[in-house]
């Protein structure tokens, strides 16, 4: 296999975790490049379930090299608490993974003003996951945030930590009328983690060329998705980092040159989780009834996802940002029984008919769908195991999914198993 990044190509949820799970046999190395514990990828493998936050799910194959890279951000006692977790699990992590020493860390003080900053915007919040992640990504930027490799260094890092500090504080209690925080508290639990940490944290840059350059494979796992990027989402609705596809260079030093494929995993109808414009969004009797089926529920925080109709002009949007060049549809089984499935495949706003993803967020708060109707498989499609199988309906739903996207579909999957995965070799069917 070629080295390849796995993009979302809607709202983040679309089951990157598990096409990453499944085509992770053919790499030797999986990597996180942006995001941060604001992620939760469940894998499913025989009985067990395995929910990861900031582990590539790469790590559930015993012979592969897991990396997390400088584009992410890192909540050291929530990654030492998912190593424990898998290790008690059964699964060895010593060896096989890697942490980029120009991480940055998310610190106790970025949760605090992650959490306050949203209660304060009130009905303008995004509906952040509370994780730390916009504040530490703000330091980042601000080029005052402390990486994992300071702390590694006493003297580096306490300094670093007090100055830290001594604004956030003043922030935290002036403007929020809140508590301060002690440099030495934090100090402590974060070099007594470091300690458990140190064999871990490596030049991961060095670690991917030079695997390249041997002709190994690297698989880019992304966390969130397209709509979500801070750059080319649905803006200020977004994360804050670069979830799209040039997130995989900037986030682990692998130039563009060394990448041959964007696989967008675009689930069978659209979720969201948060605050933001979903213009496909269902009534919401029907979108219980799709949430309940799908299991729409956020893996990392537990809330209700918002559920709506495919929309390809967002995933058409997605494929030109990300220059995806193959598919994967997910949670097709969530729509076995539905008499006729719709995709949105334009806007009506204003009076005008839109193609195009709008370039403001006003104008999509105000698009209405254009929907097209398929009449529904009605076949239980959770067994299948070869296209071939597949039922006419089905087929035609896919090839125009492939046609709105000017993409091919590699991989179709029908349930939350492994070996509920599909490869789809047309060419091969046309043959046989
Ligand atoms: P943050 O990343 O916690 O700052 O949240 C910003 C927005 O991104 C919110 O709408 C979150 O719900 C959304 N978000 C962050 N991570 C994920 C994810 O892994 N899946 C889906 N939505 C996410």
């Amino acid at each position: 296999m070629s080295n390849i990044v796995i993009v979302g190509a809607q709202w983040g949820d679309e089951g990157k975790g598990k096409i990453v799970d499944y085509l992770t046999v053919e790499a030797d190395y999986i990597v996180r490049y942006q995001g941060g514990n604001n992620a939760g990828h469940t894998v499913v493998i025989g009985d067990d379930r395995y929910i990861l936050h900031l582990i590539p799910s790469g790590i559930l194959h015993k012979d592969k090299i897991c990396v997390i890279g400088n584009g992410v951000v890192i909540d050291l006692a929530d990654l030492y608490s998912e190593i424990k977790g898998l290790e008690s699990q059964g699964i060895s992590v010593k060896g096989r993974l890697f942490i980029s020493q120009y991480a940055h860390l998310i610190f106790p003080y970025h949760k605090a003003l992650d959490k306050i900053k949203e209660e304060r915007k009130g009905l303008e919040k995004i509906g952040t996951t509370g994780r730390g992640i916009g504040p530490a990504y703000v330091d980042k930027i601000a080029r005052t945030g402390i990486r994992v490799g300071d702390v590694l260094d006493r003297d580096v890092f306490y300094k670093k930590l007090e100055d830290n500090l001594k604004e956030k504080n003043e922030i935290m209690s002036k403007i929020y009328g809140l508590g301060s925080f002690v440099t030495k508290d934090i100090f402590d639990e974060y070099i007594q983690i470091a300690g458990e940490l140190k064999e871990y944290i490596a030049d991961v840059s060095w670690i991917l060329n030079e695997a390249i350059d041997q002709g190994k494979s690297v698989l880019f796992e992304g966390a969130q998705g397209t709509l979500l990027d801070v750059d080319h989402g649905t803006y200020p609705y977004v994360t804050s980092s670069n979830s799209t596809c040039g997130g995989a260079c900037t986030g682990t030093g692998v130039g563009p040159t060394k990448i041959e494929k964007a696989m967008g995993v675009v689930k069978a109808y659209s979720t969201r989780v948060g605050e933001g414009p979903l213009p496909t969004e269902f009534p919401p009797e029907f979108g219980e009834k799709i949430r309940a089926k799908g299991e729409e529920f956020g893996a990392t925080t537990g809330r209700p996802r918002r559920c709506g109709w495919l929309d390809a002009v967002v995933t058409r949007y997605a494929v030109m940002i990300n220059g995806i060049n193959a598919l994967a549809v997910t949670k097709l089984d969530v729509l076995d029984e539905l008499e006729t499935i719709k995709i949105c495949t334009r806007y009506e706003c204003d009076g005008k008919i839109l193609d195009r993803f709008p370039n403001s967020i006003d104008i999509l708060k105000r698009c209405k769908p254009i929907y097209e109707e398929h009449p529904g498989w009605k076949t239980d499609t959770t067994g299948l195991t070869q296209y071939e199988e597949f039922p006419q309906e089905l087929k035609n739903y896919l090839d125009r999914i492939e046609e709105l996207l000017e993409a091919n579909i590699e991989l179709v999957s029908v349930g939350s198993k492994r070996d509920q995965t599909i490869r789809i070799s047309k060419q091969c069917e046309a043959k046989c």
